[in-house]
């Protein structure tokens, strides 16, 4: 596959790219003949009515239409999946040491194993919660997932995703956004890889308003990098994986899908470096609320209220004076999944490792461990704190999250987790 590593910059911005010049149709999408005898193919990621600024589609001009290929029949994956079940759903608070790296070969796609979610994809609402531990490329197969936009998150090794639309490679404390129904291809440059993965099936996930920070901070949209188009024409005997209603088909496919010489518009894969997170905070006292570490959100049918937050914890400076600054014991009525792509978190003192993961769901009791918070409690606040080798991540959604059976019974489940507050003494000294 023909590869320019360069990218185009700005969130959601309309692209043209080209990987053979005179592609693109000039002045129409559609034209009678298309140049170098390629079809043209429109995929839509929003509906056709959606309003201009929220308004996904993009134009591909391929070898072969998407609609080249044999039969499905269902396939076998039975870690990953979107059965988040109806039944009783604890509110314990729960936390995982890091998913073991397989011993057998694993692809991208075997490798996914599904931790917790909401809603789905008939509800179109709610997440998909996952975590991956892989050793090899995908060879001879393509995945497409009909159901949800896909959050990587890697922690360990680098991802090469080769997409319809060109390749976008991410390491550690980067992240890649695929759009619902892109084909892609994983491959590991590193030969083993472990991160976090967040389905999206609600609304697009896009950057925040800003309000009174003002015109900057935050992610800054030019720091979201899309790549040039690139494609390859291979015939032979390859699969085509879909998720589709929260099971995964088989179809087989005699070529690359990847054979889009060149697309334009603005609904496409992308990547964003977590360490260019303007962070922003407090510079007299007290913390504020979490959503000033937002990164990307998914708004709901309720103003202000996200299907899905996605939220990072990265180096910073904490300069807030008489203030326990850890933050604080809390209670929310949001539901928080977290995973540590790098370093150390500083509101635990131990057993939150990079790769582990925690689940405090609405209105569970949680903050600082007994430790932690007898170490901020007789911290000088007169200097600041220069929090550094840390990359904290969280999914935050609106409704509960419910863990799966197979993450409740996992061999690296840290069923001691709630006793870790279990130290927290009394102090109380008055009456
Ligand atoms: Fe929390």
């Amino acid at each position: 596959m023909s590869h320019a590593n360069t990218y185009m910059t700005g969130f959601g911005n309309e692209f043209a790219t080209e990987a053979l010049a005179g592609t693109l149709p000039v002045g129409r999408n559609s034209p009678q003949r298309v140049a170098h005898g390629l079809y043209a193919e429109q995929l839509t990621g929003t509906a056709f009515t959606a309003p201009r600024a929220a308004n996904r589609r993009s134009w591909l001009y391929r070898i072969r239409p998407a609609a080249v290929h044999g039969r499905f029949e269902p396939f076998s994956q039975p870690a990953f999946h979107s059965d988040f079940g109806t039944g009783p759903v604890t509110p314990e608070k729960l936390r995982w040491s890091p998913l073991p790296l397989p011993q057998a070969p694993t692809d991208f796609i075997e490798g996914l194993y599904t931790m917790a979610g909401n809603g789905g994809p008939v509800a179109g609402t709610g997440v998909g919660i996952h975590l991956y531990a892989a050793n090899r490329d995908m060879q001879g197969r393509w995945f497409c997932n009909a159901d949800a936009e896909m959050l990587f998150v890697p922690q360990l090794g680098r991802l090469r995703l080769e997409t319809e639309l060109g390749i976008v490679e991410i390491e550690p404390q980067e992240i890649a956004l695929v759009p619902r129904g892109v084909r892609f291809r994983v491959a590991l440059p590193d030969g083993q890889a472990r991160g976090y993965v967040c389905e999206n099936f609600g609304a697009l996930l896009r950057l925040p308003d800003l309000g009174p920070i003002g015109s900057n901070g935050l992610a800054n949209p030019r720091d979201f990098l899309y790549p040039v188009a690139a494609y390859e024409d291979v015939e032979g005997e390859f699969e085509l994986l879909t998720k589709f209603q929260g099971h995964l088909w088989r179809a087989p496919i005699s070529h690359s899908p990847l054979d889009v010489v060149g697309w334009h518009g603005n609904y496409a894969p992308c990547k964003y470096d977590l360490r260019r997170f303007n962070v922003i905070g407090s510079i007299s006292f007290d913390h504020p609320d979490p959503s000033i570490f937002l990164v990307l959100y998914s708004p709901s049918d309720t103003p202000g209220t996200s299907n899905l937050d996605f939220a990072i914890f990265p180096p910073r400076i904490l300069a807030m004076q008489d203030t326990f600054r850890p933050a604080w014991f809390h209670r929310n009525i949001a539901s928080e999944f977290m995973g540590l792509v790098h370093g150390v978190y500083d509101a635990k003192a131990e057993g939150f490792a990079p790769g582990g993961c925690s689940l405090h769901n609405c209105m569970t009791g949680h903050g600082p461990d007994a430790a932690t918070f007898e170490k901020a409690s007789r911290a000088d606040t007169s200097r600041p704190d220069y929090v550094t080798d840390t990359m904290a991540i969280m999914f935050e959604t609106r409704a509960v999250i419910r863990p799966v059976a197979q993450a409740l019974q996992a061999p690296h489940r840290q069923t001691d987790y709630p006793d870790v507050w279990m130290g927290l003494a009394r102090h109380f000294s008055g009456g």
